[in-house]
């Protein structure tokens, strides 16, 4: 098998962690080079058979050190669209992390870079696309076994070291992770756009912050058998010391409400504390059901005039990282990609779409108003075309 001469820009936890599933499945990874000021994903990496490659001052020094066969973007949300475009023009393959960028502004850009001929190959870690439960889903979805898909209901609910986390690293400021929706449920979003077949055309939001705030500091700490609920890992990059007296700037909690073009109408709620936690899309079709479980990897399914048990599903692996398998899934999917086998199962056009209809939620939430995203569209359309900005 061939060994891939791999440059990473941004060595954190989740590069680290993509790394290690690419080696666990079998690809020869050498890590020539890497930029990174202080690699929180240094540690993950020791666990494998990936040796940390030469540290470069910044991207140019890692370019000059090449060739490579891939490129790894996965720094904070908000170095996303600088260093893709410093490593566009290498002509190099590259895997970058969601949010593929972090404002609709950046969003119009990189989709004129993209309209430009002689762009390498870019996939994109919407990891969830790799899951199995989630091909599942799509196949119910395109087999029509469903009907026509008319309404959706979705969650996540995280647990209190995870909200816990988020109060405290990067993600917590939107000048950096762009907003709690953005960095945390654009992978949801992804799959309802796909689900729906169809853009958002109308969006609504009701968020804020009512967990993580210096008003609650003085709350316990500790779950009932002793272990911290809210200090569980290091905050890493640009990190705050407590989760309740941040600098935060981004919700806790949010509800959003979306109406796509064809008419399929969605519901989401998301909270960064909760003691049952769940991630759950209920998938209504004029002819069936579907529940898709991605905490326990479940799925459920029934003909809407079936009055018998539902079909269930269990996908069986479950992982303590929460995403139980999907990492594996993914580097076997970018090994295919790599080697023409099969297209990667998400194009940029997908991901910058999911992350826009996310900001959109978000615009709505902070204007305390439906937002209409036609406009967003033509904008995002026009630049897709490769047309230049109208002033
Ligand atoms: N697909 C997924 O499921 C998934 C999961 C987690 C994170 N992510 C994404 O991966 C990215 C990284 O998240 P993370 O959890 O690994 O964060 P992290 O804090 O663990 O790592 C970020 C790394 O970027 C480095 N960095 C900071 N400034 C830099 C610069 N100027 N140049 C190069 N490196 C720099 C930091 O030192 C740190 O090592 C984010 O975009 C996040 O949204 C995706």
């Amino acid at each position: 098998m061939k060994t891939y001469r791999i440059g990473v820009v941004g060595l954190g936890q989740r590069i680290a962690h993509v790394l290690a599933a690419m080696d666990e499945v079998g690809w020869n990874v050498d890590l020539c080079a890497y930029v990174d000021p202080a690699p929180v994903g240094a540690p993950i990496l020791e666990k494998t058979r990936v040796r940390l490659g030469r540290p470069c001052a910044d991207v140019a020094d890692l370019l000059a050190r090449g060739p490579y066969d891939l490129l790894m973007l996965g720094a904070p949300n908000h170095l996303h669209y600088a260093h893709l475009i410093e490593t566009l023009d290498a002509g190099v393959p590259i895997f970058a992390e969601k949010p593929i960028v972090r404002t609709e502004q950046e969003t119009d850009d990189l989709a004129r870079r993209l309209a430009r001929a002689g762009t390498p190959p870019l996939y994109v870690g919407l990891v969830m696309r790799s899951l199995p439960i989630v091909r599942e889903v799509l196949k119910r979805v395109d087999s029509g076994e469903l009907g026509e898909i008319v309404s959706l209901d979705a969650t996540e609910h995280l647990p209190p070291e995870h909200g816990g986390y988020l109060a405290r690293n990067w993600r917590r400021r939107q000048e950096w992770g762009g907003s709690y929706f953005l960095d945390k449920v654009v992978h949801d979003f992804d799959i309802f756009g796909r689900v729906a077949g169809s853009r958002p055309s109308r969006v609504a939001s009701f968020g804020g912050r009512r967990i993580f705030t210096s008003a609650r500091a003085e709350r316990p700490r500790l779950y009932e058998d002793g272990s911290a609920a809210y200090a569980l890992r290091d905050a890493g990059w640009a990190g705050a010391n407590d989760s309740f007296q941040s600098d935060m700037d981004v919700t806790d909690h949010q509800v959003a409400m979306v109406e796509y073009e064809n008419g399929v109408r969605l519901g989401f709620h998301a909270n960064s504390h909760t003691a049952l936690a769940e991630r759950r899309w209920y998938v209504a079709g004029t002819e069936g059901t579907l529940i898709a479980d991605l905490v326990r990897n479940k799925l459920m399914v029934r003909h809407t005039l079936h009055r018998g048990k539902p079909e269930r599903l269990d996908f069986e692996t479950r992982t303590a990282d929460a995403h139980n398998g999907a990492d594996q899934a993914m580097a076997l999917d970018l090994l295919a990609a790599m080697e023409g086998r099969a297209p990667f199962p998400v194009t940029p056009y997908e991901s910058m779409e999911a992350g826009l209809t996310v900001m959109a939620i978000d615009r709505a939430m902070d204007e305390r108003a439906m937002i209409d995203c036609a406009p967003m569209w033509a904008r995002y359309d026009a630049a897709k075309a490769g047309q230049r900005e109208i002033a």
